[in-house]
């Protein structure tokens, strides 16, 4: 900076030469304007403002000046850079709220999408079907019991009618956890895997009040090897009316129900004469092919998977409570009668939903669960 000269016109001084004010002002301001983000700004600052800026340099050359001059020189440099600074006060403001404005759009969150992208599985459709089945039932006033799978053989074939010497015994290979072969008595009675769900109904008669009405899903075991159509572990559904008055029409009725509730109005069921020991008389019972509705029956055109263009299904076993049961069970079978029910919900899932391999049903795959969804 220069010393203080008398002779000294503003005009003269390079710097402070009102074109130079102009100028720097000028290009200040066209700076301001064209800087398109805060950073641009910021070196924009630097540039026209800054302590090495042109006004800067100019106010700095003031002070040189002889004192009457100093007054209009400063007037001229403290307006331009007055009006530098305001530009970019404002052009700041706007570039702020521009970013925030962006900033609102670019990382805004949208709280309703889902917080858990991991894919959400499915239930096996077993358990599914099985639980509409119990579902039509407890609707009707049954309730649900169950029973070990770890069984006494008394209960799993004595008490059921099945003595040890029992032809049908030997129908149902049977995996032995303590064999003895039959007893008279549930006390020193073996032990098995149980080969049906029918123990639970004498296990319900021995523990409940009468009348009974329940319906009993479970895992049962037979050593069958595991192929398309086999498997060594599968489940039942057992169905069990005790009451006053119970006849064949009652268990009739009752079947019609439950066929159309779970594959639609308007399929009708037969029952034809088949042997258990544990009722009298027994049945299967078929019901019409849900598909085909029985047209498929002698119309080779018109082949139906899923009947075999037999026209009927067979579902299960049926029939009235064999008096010696009730017997077994302590229930008065003068008084008393009833119905029961037993049939596979592997082979209902099969021909339900045409899975054609019974392996898939027990393998765990996803894959195979997954088109049933999370029905509940
Ligand atoms: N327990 C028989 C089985 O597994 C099925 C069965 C047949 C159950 C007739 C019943 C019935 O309740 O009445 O082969």
């Amino acid at each position: 900076m220069s010393a203080p000269n008398k002779s000294y016109d503003p005009v003269e001084v390079e710097a402070l030469k009102p074109e130079e004010i102009d100028r720097a002002t000028e290009e200040a301001l066209a700076a301001v304007a064209a800087a398109g983000d805060l950073e641009a700004l910021r070196e924009v600052k630097v540039a026209h403002a800054g302590d090495r800026s042109p006004l800067a340099l100019a106010n700095r050359e003031i002070g040189a000046l002889p004192p009457h001059a100093k007054a209009e020189a400063g007037k001229r440099v403290g307006q331009a850079r007055g009006a530098v600074g305001k530009a970019l006060k404002a052009r700041q403001e706007e570039l702020e709220r521009e970013r925030d404005e962006r900033v609102l759009v670019e990382e805004a969150v949208d709280v309703t999408l889902p917080y858990d992208r991991r894919p959400a599985g499915a239930r096996h459709p077993l358990t599914t079907l099985s639980e509409r089945i119990e579902d039509v039932f407890v609707a009707m006033g049954y309730e649900v019991a169950e029973g070990p799978e770890v069984e006494a053989e008394w209960l799993n074939f004595d008490a059921l009618n099945l003595g040890p010497d029992h032809p049908a015994r030997t129908m149902q290979d049977t995996f032995f956890v303590r064999g003895q072969a039959g007893s008279p008595r549930e006390e020193d009675s073996g032990v098995v895997l149980r080969t049906h769900t029918s123990p639970v109904q004498i296990r319900s008669l021995l523990a409940r009040e009468l009348p009974v009405y329940v319906i009993c899903p479970g895992r049962v075991y037979r050593t069958d090897e595991l192929d398309a159509t086999h498997t060594p572990v599968f489940g039942q559904v057992e169905l069990l009316a005790i009451d006053e008055g119970l006849t064949m029409a009652d268990l009739r009725g009752t079947l019609d129900h439950m066929v159309r509730a779970l594959f639609g109005e308007g399929l009708g069921t037969r029952l034809r004469p088949s042997y258990f020991p544990f009722t009298e008389p027994s049945a299967e019972m078929d019901m019409v092919c849900f598909v085909c509705r029985g047209a498929s029956v002698g119309d080779p055109d018109n082949p139906c998977r899923t009947c075999s263009s037999e026209g009927w299904i067979e579902l299960g076993g049926c029939g009235m409570v064999n008096p010696r049961v009730l017997t077994a069970c302590g229930v008065d079978p003068e008084r008393y009668s009833g119905f029961a029910f037993g049939f596979g919900i592997e082979r209902m899932l099969m021909f339900r939903h045409n899975v054609e391999d019974m392996r898939d049903m027990v393998e765990g795959d996803v894959r195979f669960t997954r088109p049933f969804g999370m029905e509940i």
